[in-house]
């Protein structure tokens, strides 16, 4: 093997081998090497394995990273966030309708502005990597500079990278809305551009039904049809009222999903963001459809909006993934974002294990996204995007991780008062994007 692109790590390696159709089933899916190795070839997986075997593959001159102590384990995978909200995380005291009124729609505003967008696009980047989140479905804003902003600079990381610009016509001030004709150019002009350039993928955008007249959806359904591997992304029955709206908005359709289905944007690489008020017909035709369900929990709780059903999704084998949905989610950190899971869990009488959790923000986060044969995991060929962790970033981590007598207790705790202080460095692409 020639050195030059050959990048050695040896560390604790922990991923999941293969996409599951139960939650039980992830126990046995799980590797786990103590004394491991992985090599990097040209931003790919060349091994992941026994330490011992691995150092045969490498000439006397390759470097290996000494992580040894730290745990390796692929990137985190973001399902569904805003970028132009990372400045309004933490706003106070509303729910959905409300806090979109008084502090989302004047925020969104300033993306037009292509300076100011690169500006946030790049803190918005840092902020990803020093969670260990190497790919993420991105919200924009209503103007295509501020797609253009995140997508430039995701590329200087040849990030895997899905993002749309929204598409809004209606029900927000004035200043935030396109119309179906602008926001049909604009997107069909954006995928031209960015839809496959490097690693970054477009996401059809609408906002979500009550923003949208009947003529964008049936615009946004078109673009889908001319570009069939795109992604729609959107969001779906959050919150109470918002339901109630639809219902009143498209009294034609029988409830929130099939505002989507009728628009011909429920399928293969649909992603909708919440389904916390989902009934089981619509979970049903989730499934058949092989659409995915992004999971906000931090999100979900914070503004109120209810207890999202995870158990659901296994039952009519629904993609999943989990969403920190900043910023009405609380935290970019996908550690902190499974602590939250775990309790909307609780509180339904489940007991989400930590190997599923984990499963959900790695490899079943890439199947939500149908990138499950590119990321996920560290089958070899996969992209190398991956995290060093360190388990025990505070003496109080230290003592628990020590205490801990399974991999699965040392995990479950790691994500229960972990957070970003245990990201030691992250990975995009093979590449060094953050240290700690
Ligand atoms: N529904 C429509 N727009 C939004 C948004 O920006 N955030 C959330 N959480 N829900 C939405
Ligand atoms: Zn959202």
């Amino acid at each position: 093997q020639s050195a030059g692109n050959l990048k050695a790590f040896r560390g604790s390696l922990v991923d999941i081998a293969k996409v599951v159709d139960q939650p039980q089933d992830i126990d046995q899916q799980v590797r786990s090497v103590e004394d491991g190795l992985l090599i990097v070839k040209d931003g790919k997986i060349e091994f992941a394995g026994e330490y011992q075997q691995g150092k045969l593959l490498l000439a006397d001159d390759v470097l290996v990273h000494d992580y040894r102590g730290k745990l390796i384990v692929p990137g985190f995978i973001d399902a569904h966030i805003h970028y132009p909200q990372l400045e309004m995380i933490g706003a106070h005291g509303e729910q959905l309708l409300e806090w979109l009124n008084t502090y989302t729609f004047p925020t969104e505003r300033k993306y037009g502005d292509k300076e100011y967008a690169t500006a946030m696009a790049k803190l918005f980047l840092d902020q990803l990597f020093r969670n260990g989140t190497t790919t993420a479905l991105v919200f924009c804003s209503v103007h295509p500079e501020s797609v253009d902003a995140l997508f430039e600079q995701a590329e200087n990381f040849n990030m895997r990278v899905i993002a749309g610009k929204v598409m809004m016509d209606r029900n927000a001030p004035d200043y935030l809305l396109d119309t179906p004709e602008s926001s049909y150019s604009d997107s069909k002009a954006l995928i031209e551009k960015w839809h496959k350039k490097g690693r970054a993928l477009y996401a059809i955008t609408p906002r979500f039904a009550p923003t949208s007249t009947p003529e964008q959806l049936e615009l946004a359904g078109r673009l889908r049809e001319e570009y069939p591997d795109t992604y729609l992304h959107t969001h779906l029955s959050e919150n109470l009222n918002e339901i109630a709206w639809v219902k009143e908005l498209f009294p034609e359709q029988n409830g929130y999903l099939d505002v989507y289905d009728h628009y011909k944007l429920v399928g293969e690489r649909s992603v909708f963001a919440h389904g916390v008020h989902l009934e089981d017909h619509e979970f049903c035709c989730m499934g058949d459809k092989g659409a995915a369900i992004a999971f906000c929990p931090t999100s979900n709780l914070y503004l109120g909006s209810g207890l999202f059903k995870l158990h659901k999704t296994w039952q009519y084998n629904v993609r999943v993934g989990m969403g920190t949905d900043i910023g009405a989610g609380t935290s970019f950190n996908m550690l902190q974002t499974l602590n939250e899971a775990y309790k909307v869990c609780q509180l339904q009488g489940k007991k989400l294990s930590a190997f599923e959790s984990f499963y959900h923000a790695t490899l079943g986060g890439a199947r939500s996204l149908y990138l499950e044969d590119k990321l996920g995991n560290f089958d070899q060929g996969k992209e190398a995007d991956f995290v060093v962790m360190d388990p025990a970033a505070t003496s109080l981590q230290q003592l628990r991780w020590e205490n801990s007598k399974s991999l699965a207790e040392k995990l479950f705790v790691l994500m229960t008062i972990g957070d970003d202080r245990n990201i030691y460095r992250t990975y995009v692409d093979g590449k060094l994007a953050f240290q700690k």
